[in-house]
């Protein structure tokens, strides 16, 4: 989609409505968030956000009604509504793949209708639902048995990037969800390491694995399936007719899917207009739903089908992902924030800033638009974070006193889980320090106030915080399916708004495949010493090296 502003220009910031922001931005430079409140105290009420279950302040932000208004201005004039409702309507909005990006069907009602190319999809997507379902049950009330006739206990996923992260993710969040009778592992990475510790201490013959790509052609997710199938084999001193109790997949490629010896039918299937970044409530989340069953998991499509609604319907005064995208685009583009910080109040969200990474930073960044032009303006940040109060005693000093400008978001709960007993007494503390964390962070302590303290006038400046660095805080009431799926779409949906303001794909990811591409080249110069033509001379030293050491 190509949208042309008023001088005949499509380019993002010779729009009237970006410099408009950058003579605002101009025009208010030196404000504190100190001055913000004093000036309107009542930002505190008016700042705030329902959506669902989650409760949004974004009062501690150096904006005024004014640059929201602004803000919201260039969302209209970048046309981030239409190219949503494109999306949503099942156009081929991921150009350079000329593919639909329907996610958002994943977790639509049976009744809706929701078309690629004339082609209701929602008939599948229930019927895979189902599909998992069935076989979620069989496992979790112990009729799939292995090739021995044991009861599976292990659930092993292999997958990597969209096809690990989103259900390894979810896992964790949902672990007081889950059987805690089974054991759950998430093998990802191509070194032997990784698969090695997922399996040593299991029994193969009370083993699943469930090998998951889109594509099935992934070359760490084969590599790792394969070594699966030898080892599971040599185990159980079975043949190749023990795969079928002991290995599923899920894939959009039917024919790899077989190629590999995994029967068909215990093919979960999804489809190209799922992106793999996108698709841990496709069939990709097939071990989530193991562990917390199809009810749970149903729940947690019912989330993010909330917040799917209210992306699609809301008021943009009142929409959320639009206003965090805003947000992200006012500090990236106008105030030089390179990264964005995702700082979860939650144990158990400890996977998700991680998950995050490849949501907002694969879809974001990049650097040409949606017709091959180089930007002009900046695209994605660099997402990072750990849960709070560890980061607290570890970066944090970083972010109070150091130079950059860092907005985050902070995610925290009311209600710890009921899991937690006599543990649950240590909540209040918990969420002390992350009320207490945004006030310091955006009001921070003057020198007049730390010498009312007693400083000695040496120490003054280095116990001064000068504050005003930027925070949404996300408070929920407690975490369950249906918040984490909550959570997940909000964040979707803030990328995207974000990537349709940009102009560039969001939904491609050309940059990973250079790396691919010279990794299989490489390949022969380790193993067999064989002249890999077109190595430059450090890599072809460091090569060389690698050889040596290896004792080759
Ligand atoms: O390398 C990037 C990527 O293509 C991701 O976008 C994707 O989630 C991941 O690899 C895994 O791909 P697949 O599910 O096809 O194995």
């Amino acid at each position: 989609m190509s949208v042309t502003n008023a001088q005949g220009s499509n380019r993002l910031d010779q729009r009237p409505e970006w410099q408009a922001l950058a003579k605002h931005r101009d025009e208010t430079a030196g404000t504190h968030l100190r001055d913000l409140f004093d000036a309107d105290p009542g930002r505190a009420d008016r700042y705030t956000l329902q959506v669902g279950d989650l409760h949004l302040d974004y009062s501690k932000h150096l904006v005024t009604d004014e640059t929201l208004e602004l803000l919201r201005e260039l969302a209209a004039a970048t046309g981030v509504f239409e190219l949503r409702d494109a999306m949503l309507g099942g156009e081929r909005i991921n150009v350079t793949e000329d593919r639909a990006v329907l996610h958002t069907a994943l977790r639509a009602p049976q009744s809706a209708t929701i078309a690629v190319d004339g082609y209701n999809v929602m008939p599948g997507v229930h019927a895979v639902l189902l599909k998992m379902g069935v076989f979620a049950d069989r496992i979790r009330g112990g009729e799939w048995t292995g090739h021995t006739g044991k009861r599976i206990k292990n659930i092993v996923n292999i997958g990597i990037g969209g096809s690990d992260l989103g259900p390894a993710m979810a896992y964790e969040v949902l672990r007081s969800y889950t059987r805690r009778d089974m054991t759950f592992r998430f093998v990802s990475n191509v070194d032997g390491a990784d698969l090695h510790e997922a399996v040593r201490d299991l029994d193969a013959a009370e083993t699943l694995f469930i090998i998951a790509s889109k594509t099935f052609t992934t070359i760490e997710t084969i590599t790792n399936a394969t070594s699966a199938k030898k080892w599971l084999l040599e185990q159980l001193g079975a043949g190749e007719e023990a795969v079928a109790k002991h290995f599923v997949a899920l894939s959009t490629n039917a024919e790899k899917v077989t190629e590999f010896g995994i029967d068909p039918d215990n093919m979960f299937e999804f489809w190209d207009w799922v992106g793999g970044r996108y698709s841990y409530d496709s069939a990709i989340g097939l071990s989530l739903m193991v562990a917390i069953g199809p009810v749970g998991f149903r729940e947690m499509l019912a989330g993010f089908h909330l917040v799917d609604e209210h992306f699609r319907t809301a008021p943009p005064e009142r929409n959320a992902p639009l206003l965090l995208g805003l947000l992200g685009v006012w500090y990236g583009d106008f105030h030089d924030a390179q990264s964005h910080a995702v700082l979860p109040y939650s144990h158990y969200l400890t996977k998700f800033t991680a998950y995050l990474q490849q949501l907002d930073m694969e879809s974001n960044g990049k650097s040409v638009d949606r017709d091959g032009n180089p930007v002009h303006w900046q695209t994605g940040p660099v997402v990072w974070g750990t849960p709070g109060t560890n980061g607290q005693h570890a970066y944090y000093q970083l972010l109070h006193q150091g130079t950059k400008l860092i907005p985050a978001d902070f995610i925290g709960f009311a209600r710890p889980l009921a899991d937690l007993g006599p543990l649950a007494g240590q909540h209040d503390l918990l969420m002390a320090n992350f009320f207490a964390q945004t006030q310091a962070l955006a009001f921070g302590k003057t020198p007049d106030e730390v010498r009312a303290e007693g400083v000695p006038e040496e120490l003054v400046a280095h116990k001064t915080f000068r504050g005003n660095h930027p925070t949404t805080t996300i408070l929920a009431g407690e975490l369950t399916p249906s918040v984490l799926g909550q959570l997940v779409a909000l964040y979707e949906h803030k990328v995207f708004v974000q990537g349709a303001i940009w102009n560039i794909d969001s939904f491609d990811q050309w940059g990973v495949e250079l790396g691919k591409v010279l990794a299989k080249r490489v390949e022969p110069a380790l193993t067999e010493g064989a002249d890999v033509p077109g190595l430059d001379p450090s890599t072809t030293r460091l090569v060389a090296k690698y050889r040596e050491l290896r004792g080759r």
